[in-house]
């Protein structure tokens, strides 16, 4: 902000913040270099009526199909769920390597997992699912396997979007989705304007996606914005870098899922989790069933959340994060 310092118009800081906040938002609907990202404030869960009865128990939205699924459900406190859930679906090469498969196949079993994880998350009225589908860095991986990925997703909207428009759900893209190609673009672009008015669950697609460039995106709209009007004093605060993110008008996500084990967060969110609770699994992406996934939220109920205060009932899983952030005075 230094080189701006010189130019003439000087607007106070405390009397411009909401000028200055109105001025830098990203212009709605689109932030820059996320153009198939539709998300507004307005795409908020729609809020039950009061004749909508809530179901008590979790088997009431979703039968279980074995014992296990039976008793994850009985334990599962529908009030309690995390109102965003993030996923880094990992493992899919493990797995098919270990069953003598190309990688391929892997990814193929990745799919049959995504989709039983949609399906459900949007049974138990989840109001945000994000997925990490492609990295910025998965560019790096033989060129085959890379075209196969593309085909893949591309099979799985055709084959799912109707699904997925009936169910409700709307479904959205991050990352820097112009540097995907055009087919794809298209066809994800297509998803969106069908799904744009559903009211259910978000369906968040991560696809060349990497965290750190979402902050110098993120940066660099601001500065854009900030030359643009020839500001002399700009003071950024978290609500200003948020709102300037591809997740702008997104919640935070409460629960962060990894599978195959790894510890780590592999450049997803990184803004975003900073208070997001997380789980790993040593089962592989294709493996993740129904029942892993209840266990991941059965477990999730278990935690305490503190955000840097000192806990208690207040700090409990599945009490809006957002809320709880803002009032934290230290690190959680
Ligand atoms: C990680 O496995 C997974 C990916 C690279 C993403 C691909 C995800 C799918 C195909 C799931 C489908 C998702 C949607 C939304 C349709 P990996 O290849 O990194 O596994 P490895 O670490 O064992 O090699």
């Amino acid at each position: 902000m230094a080189a701006l310092s010189n130019r003439p118009k000087y607007i106070g800081y405390k009397g411009a913040t909401s000028l200055l906040r109105r001025i830098l938002a990203p212009r709605r609907p689109q932030p820059r270099h996320s153009s198939l990202v539709t998300c507004q404030r307005s795409c908020y869960f729609r809020p039950r009526t009061r004749r909508e009865r809530l179901p008590v128990k979790a088997s009431e939205l979703l039968k279980p199909t074995n014992r296990e699924e039976a008793d994850l459900l009985e334990k599962l406190d529908l009030k309690r769920l995390p109102e965003h859930l993030a996923v880094i679906m990992d493992g899919n090469g493990r797995w098919a390597e270990r069953r003598h498969l190309p990688r391929v196949a892997g990814h193929r079993a990745g799919v049959k997992a995504a989709r039983e994880v949609i399906e459900t998350c949007a049974r138990l009225k989840l109001p945000y699912l994000t997925l990490y589908a492609f990295s910025l860095e998965n560019w790096r991986r033989p060129q085959a396997e890379v075209d196969f990925l593309m085909r893949l997703l591309r099979e799985y909207l055709k084959r799912e979007l109707p699904s997925i428009h009936k169910n409700n759900i709307r479904l959205l893209i991050i990352g820097r989705s112009a540097d995907l190609p055009e087919a794809v673009r298209k066809d994800l672009e297509h998803g969106m304007r069908l799904t744009a008015r559903n009211t259910g669950m978000k369906l968040v697609v991560a696809l060349n996606y990497g965290g750190r460039a979402e902050l110098v995106d993120a940066f660099n709209a601001l500065l854009d914005r900030v030359r643009a009007n020839g500001l002399s004093a700009f003071h950024a605060d978290e609500q200003t870098i948020s709102e300037n993110l591809y997740t702008a008008g997104l919640p935070d996500p409460d629960l962060l899922i990894r599978t195959s084990g790894e510890m780590r967060v592999s450049n997803f969110l990184l803004w975003q989790i900073a208070y997001a609770e997380i789980y790993v699994t040593e089962t592989l992406w294709p493996d993740f069933s129904r029942a892993r996934l209840l266990e991941a939220l059965v477990d999730y109920q278990k935690r305490e959340r503190r955000y840097g205060g000192l806990g208690g009932s207040r700090g409990r899983a599945g009490s809006t994060a957002r809320s709880k952030a803002a009032d934290a005075s230290g690190r959680g």
